[in-house]
């Protein structure tokens, strides 16, 4: 396959928290494995079993930064989990999307624009937000 965009996790989006960048990063990488498999008209269970690695990635990644604002009693918590819980569910929507009509050009185009887009806006605004906010407890 001809050069594609990658999706990388670029260091301006570093939130200085290890644990936290670290997952973030993976989840970039997953993001990139299930857009190649899409775009290279792999298998339809090889791009769904992705879109499942992905999207069990993203659960476990929530549940983690979760846990770490209501261990640091984080008065903001509700409203940061509301936004997860918003991204999970148009990842479920996504994911029914794929289900019904497969690895379409739309459904890449959604997971490359849409699902980046929001992680990185989540990450620079909201996750930025609750780490200077452990930093300022330390
Ligand atoms: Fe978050």
């Amino acid at each position: 396959m001809e050069d594609r965009m990658r999706i990388t996790f670029d260091r301006s989006l570093e939130t200085g928290d290890a644990e936290i960048d670290g997952q973030h990063r993976e989840l970039f990488n997953r993001i990139d494995q299930l857009l190649a498999s899409s775009r290279e008209r792999r298998s339809r269970e090889e791009v769904e079993q992705m879109l499942t690695f992905l999207g069990d990635y993203v659960v476990h990644h929530f549940a983690a930064e979760e846990r770490m604002m209501a261990q640091a009693d984080y008065p903001a918590l509700e409203v940061h989990r509301a936004e997860h819980v918003r991204f999970v569910h148009e990842f479920t929507l996504l994911y029914r999307e794929f289900k019904a009509e497969g690895p379409t050009t739309l459904f890449i185009i959604r997971v490359g624009n849409r699902v980046t887009n929001w992680l990185r806006e989540h990450i620079y605004r909201t996750d930025r937000t609750f780490v200077e906010h452990q930093k300022t407890r330390r």
